[in-house]
């Protein structure tokens, strides 16, 4: 009996077919079977950004998994809360809170005013991570969002529990050109803001990041050094800051957790 000719058509199509086949299965079970390990490594990842700018590991120390997992059950909480009242919203698992879906689903977020950051949703709920010692509230980290030249760039403000000063800011994920606006994940250039005012005295949000260099903290409260060659950048983190410290962002929040009576004092 003849064998296939394997310089016919159908020969070649069906072999196709089968090789393609193959392949979608391994590429699907693959990709079924890791998800979950990624799920646990996108929560890592996180945890680990959130102990960085909070102080409780060195921006540069490499944290293995379990280190990352216990030192972040030793001394953080996340909460979460109603952005538009600032009040905490109990019952929910604010560690399972996914902030970015939840920001693209129209029944879990609304229209965001027109701002500099061009932020175009914000969610109901926002997470709030606490630093606690001794049963109190040491730092409170937030997540930002916010656009700079080319992209949406994700970071983290940590504030002192005075909720206005600044204990640390970092920016994760961006698509920003290296070595210009790439900088905002500069340990260098994160290292500035430590020590500055997020606030002025009446309560409006005043952090800036300038064109040019500002002079140390207790002289420029409210300045940042700009990013040579990436004003524009630059002006986006400015504005990410304004949108997020701002009244659609966390502001009803920081009122709260000031006040006498407030967040604060509901631990
Ligand atoms: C290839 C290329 C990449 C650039 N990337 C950035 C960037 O990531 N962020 C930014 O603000 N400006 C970037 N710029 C510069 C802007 O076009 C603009 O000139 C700059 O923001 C002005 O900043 P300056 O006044 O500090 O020079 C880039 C320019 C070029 C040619």
């Amino acid at each position: 009996m003849p064998g296939p000719n394997l310089n016919s058509t159908g020969y070649i199509v069906g072999f196709a077919t089968a090789l393609c086949g193959v392949c979608a299965i391994f590429v699907a079970s693959a990709a079924v079977g890791l998800k979950e390990k990624q799920e646990i490594n996108k929560l890592l990842d996180r945890q680990e950004k959130v102990l960085k700018v909070a102080g409780l590991a060195e921006a540069d120390e490499y944290l293995s998994s379990a280190e990352i997992k216990s030192r972040y059950e030793a001394s953080i909480k996340a909460r979460l809360v109603n952005l538009e009242t600032g009040e905490y919203i109990e019952g929910e698992d604010a560690e399972a809170f996914d902030q970015r879906k939840a920001t693209k689903d129209p029944s879990q977020s609304k229209a965001a005013p027109a701002n500099l950051a061009q932020v175009t949703r914000v969610p109901n709920k926002g997470v709030v991570y606490q630093v606690i010692d001794d049963g109190q509230v040491k730092t409170l980290v937030l997540p930002i969002v916010g656009n700079g030249l080319w992209s949406t760039m994700y970071g983290f403000l940590a504030l002192e529990p005075d909720a206005n000063t600044i204990a640390g800011i970092t920016f994760y994920e961006h698509g920003e050109t290296p070595g210009l606006g790439g900088e905002v994940e500069n340990p260098k250039w994160q290292a500035l803001w430590p020590g500055r005012k997020a606030f002025d005295e009446s309560g409006d949000v005043a952090i800036e990041v300038i064109k040019g260099n500002a002079g140390p903290p207790a002289q420029d409260p409210y300045k940042v050094d700009g990013l040579s060659g990436a004003t524009i950048t630059s002006r986006g983190v400015s504005a990410t800051l304004d949108f997020w410290l701002g009244k659609t962002g966390y502001g009803p929040y920081l009122v709260r957790f000031r006040g006498p009576g407030g967040a604060r004092s509901s631990l």
